[in-house]
């Protein structure tokens, strides 16, 4: 699955580097390798590959541009959210942002390039089948833009009252509900069904990452920490504790089981959410015991 996922990111970035008869800007094209590889946890894509082989994966080619464009759009968030006019880190994925390590303006560019280039991936695919990457552009653009994706979320941010539902499900839920559309979509099957499988991981991974962002240091995690203290943000521990948290973690992950629609692959999604359950949940027992001391 890994090769997979990062040789049609590879085939993707391609395209946005080189063309038979120019090359890109040179630090241009430094920093867009620099943005996506080596990645992280790569976790959208996953469950959207999982998911489009649960569904059958017949047309292969399609699940490949639609991991890689999702993929693609969640990279370019992470260079945008760094920068000093949004969270202003110094740190992403263990080594210095792309604003740090560059520029301001690439880093700008380098996230209007890979948003670009996840739908030109898209496009692409249209000679494949052109009805299924149509419906994969649209589920795309509506969890990237506004109002249910992560423009949104992002634009909550600066807004005095935040609907907390809403700005949780448009920042982070949305590649998720992506994720498990697009796998389904990809493969020909109705993405509706499977809105709410998605809905319910993104959640347990919006507290697991309020729980990481409390417990976790800067070394682990590659990534500041204490940021939702430091920007004033909702966070699941302020609100229900550390145990309270890591139960609604549990919860949603459970909900997220108990809606994944009937297809041959249900046994594996349903593997593949407690593999995901093991990974989200940021702290052994022993850990907790010592928080709570
Ligand atoms: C971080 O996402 C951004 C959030 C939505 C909280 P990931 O934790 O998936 O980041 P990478 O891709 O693994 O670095
Ligand atoms: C970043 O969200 C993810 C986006 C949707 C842009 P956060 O700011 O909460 O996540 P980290 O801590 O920087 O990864
Ligand atoms: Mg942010
Ligand atoms: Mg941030």
């Amino acid at each position: 699955m890994k090769t997979r996922i990062e040789k049609s990111i590879d085939a993707a970035m391609d395209a946005a580097q080189k063309s038979p008869d120019r090359s890109a800007p040179p630090q241009l094209k430094s920093a867009l390798t620099y943005a996506v590889k080596p990645g992280g946890a790569r976790i959208r894509p996953t469950i959207l590959l999982s998911v489009a082989m649960a569904c059958g994966d017949d047309a292969p080619a399609m699940a490949d541009a639609a991991a890689a464009s999702l993929e693609l759009i969640h990279c370019a968030s992470l260079v945008h959210d760094d920068m000093p006019c949004f969270d202003d880190a110094d740190f992403r994925r263990g080594k210095p942002t792309v604003h740090k390590a560059f520029s301001e303006e690439l880093a700008l560019l380098t996230g209007d390039s890979l948003i670009v280039l996840a739908f030109q991936t898209l496009t692409r695919a249209a000679a494949v089948d052109a009805v299924r990457a149509i419906k994969l552009l649209e589920i795309l653009t509506r969890a990237t833009g506004s109002p249910d994706g992560i423009c949104a979320g992002q634009a909550w941010e600066g807004e005095p009252m935040i609907d907390i539902d809403a700005y949780h499900r448009a920042k982070t839920g949305a590649l998720f509900i992506a994720a498990t559309c697009m796998g389904a979509a990809a493969a020909g099957h109705e993405p509706e069904d499977w809105v709410e499988m998605g809905a319910r991981i993104g959640q347990a991974f919006q507290i697991a990452d309020d729980l990481a962002d409390v417990l976790q240091t800067e070394e682990t995690l590659g990534k500041p920490v204490g940021q939702d203290e430091v920007h004033g943000r909702p966070n699941a521990v302020t609100e229900r504790g550390v145990e309270g948290a890591i139960k609604h973690l549990e919860d949603a992950l459970e909900s997220a089981i108990t809606s994944i629609p009937s297809c041959p692959g249900e046994g594996a999604l349903c593997e593949l959410v407690r593999y995901t359950a093991e990974k989200l949940t940021p702290v052994t027992p022993t850990a907790r015991v010592a928080i709570r001391a």
